[in-house]
């Protein structure tokens, strides 16, 4: 007997899954740089942590933003260029971020040691530029320093520092979370901000040998907001045609119980779940604002903080928290989740990659591992450049909090060779059978590889370096019955099913 029954329809796509979606976030906040990916025991000749730097380049992260988040809303980049005895060392307002653990930074990881991470991960750097305490010319500086490739103090400032050519750093973000720790400013007085800066920024765009900048403000999970930004931001006499190519805004969610021992944890994880799920609503208010000025098409959605916050992450800690099978779960979700808004999302960043929050790799003294949410990302990845295409879900639902809480979820992408499909069981109560068919497609005549994540893990336990090889993905056995795939998903499976 069949749980669920998931229709993918091949033929009404919705569009490409940009391969940014899959993308990360990096901030000067607790171990997430020093001793994440900078600097520890087992550095390598240039500073980097080999172990946390291979597992980053096998994950193929398409963005990485750095250097916050609220950090970056206090961080001057002058101060992290040039020869490290010169560096200062400065506090900076919102996080302790050095491996002393006090609140301030030493400045050893900067700007070329960032961009030269990217290059070594063959990652687009997405750099957030300091509107909070900063100042346009400042962020202008930091594009000319970046990418210019002329005669200038700032360029041969960087060839001193041993970039001969510009790094081409595309992504630019005009401040973080300017209603809050970037500058706690009204809707209209940040898209007036974010005029000033996207001009002298944007006009670095005529420097750049290459690619054009592309310039992302700051939204807000209060939509009234977003509105009135969009209104105010195209108040001008370039109107919507100001340089503006990306709005954001940041979704955490979490436990409120202890993530490991709590006694509840099934109740517990629902409502993180429903809350998490809220995503979708986010998603498409953000980008009603957008369309009520001017289009979607010119200007995406991106989510550049998003995951798991619990109880257990405290400033004092360095926002760590432990990491379960749970939270991957929900992050193989919210991949759906931006799978189905293909049209309007042109990025996401889960919050962070090393350590912090709902990392993807943890470390511990000379060890470092992968998170499950690391196994999720991976599974997912044949979705990166995919054409999303629609999938209906006919599964049971559960009443949390008077909020009906989908227990199964899906999402299916085609490329040249056919159709990929992850399918979520997000009950961790029960196995459900599920049924998925391909509109146009004869299962029986199609080649199927599936595989599995979190079918044989106790899901609610912390994953560390010795465990964590316990969550690799298996293989996973579907039959073919009347033309559809049927599969059985243990409580809190993860798959993703190829079909040629
Ligand atoms: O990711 C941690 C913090 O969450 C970031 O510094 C801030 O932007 C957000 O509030």
């Amino acid at each position: 007997m069949t749980d669920a029954q998931v229709t993918v329809h091949t033929q009404a796509v919705i569009d490409r899954i940009e391969p940014e979606v899959h993308s990360h976030f990096s901030e000067h906040l607790g171990r997430c740089v020093y001793d994440g990916v900078w600097r520890s025991e087992n550095d390598d000749e240039d500073g980097y942590r080999d172990d946390v730097v291979s597992l980053l380049e096998d994950l193929e992260m398409p963005v990485l933003r750095w250097p916050g988040g609220c950090f970056a809303d206090d961080y001057h980049w002058e101060d992290g260029v040039g020869p490290v005895e010169d560096r200062p060392r400065r506090r900076n307002l919102f996080w302790a971020q050095d491996t002393d653990e006090v609140p301030e930074e030493s400045n050893e990881f900067g700007t070329d040691e960032f961009l030269r991470l990217c290059e070594r991960l063959d990652t687009e750097p997405y750099l957030a530029a300091n509107v909070g305490s900063g100042d346009p010319q400042e962020a202008a500086d930091w594009v000319e320093y970046c990418n210019y490739e002329g005669d200038t103090e700032l360029a041969d400032r960087r060839r001193e520092n041993g970039h001969e050519d510009g790094y081409g750093v595309k992504y630019w973000g005009i401040g973080n979370e300017n209603w809050g720790c970037g500058g706690r400013m009204s809707p209209e007085q940040y898209a007036r901000e974010y005029r000033r800066f996207a001009t002298y920024v944007g006009s670095m765009d005529n420097l750049m040998l290459e690619d054009d900048l592309e310039l992302i403000a700051c939204g807000f999970e209060d939509h009234e907001w977003n509105h009135r930004f969009m209104e105010e931001v195209g108040n001008s006499a370039w109107g919507v045609h100001f340089p503006l190519d990306h709005l954001t805004l940041h979704h955490y969610y979490g436990r409120t119980m202890s993530v490991v021992d709590s006694e509840t944890d099934e109740d517990d994880y629902e409502q993180m779940l429903v809350e998490a799920l809220e995503m979708n609503h986010h998603i498409e208010r953000i980008a009603a604002a957008v369309n009520a000025v001017a289009t979607t098409d010119d200007i995406g959605i991106i989510i550049d903080e998003w995951g798991t916050w619990h109880t257990e992450a405290v400033s004092e800690n360095g926002l760590e928290q432990p990491g379960t099978a749970l939270d991957a779960l929900s992050a193989a979700a919210m991949l759906d989740v931006f799978n189905h808004h293909a049209d309007v999302m042109t990025m996401s960043n889960i919050a962070q990659t090393v350590n912090v929050l709902q990392c993807l790799v943890e470390t511990d003294g000379d060890d470092a591992w992968a998170r499950p949410t690391y196994r999720v990302f991976d599974l997912y990845a044949p979705h990166k450049g995919n054409d999303a295409v629609t999938t209906s879900v006919d599964a049971p639902e559960r009443d949390v909090d008077d909020e009906e809480l989908p227990l199964v979820g899906a999402s299916a992408s085609l490329d040249d060779d056919g159709t990929f499909v992850t399918l979520t069981n997000l009950d961790v109560r029960e196995s459900r059978t599920v049924e998925v068919s391909l509109e146009g497609l004869d299962a029986d005549a199609a080649d199927v590889e599936a595989e599995v994540l979190f079918a044989d893990n106790e899901l609610d336990v912390e994953v560390t370096a010795d465990n964590a090889e316990e969550f690799a993905r298996q293989e996973l056995d579907v039959s073919v019955e009347e033309g559809s795939l049927v599969a059985d998903l243990a409580p809190g499976a993860v798959a993703g099913i190829s079909v040629r």
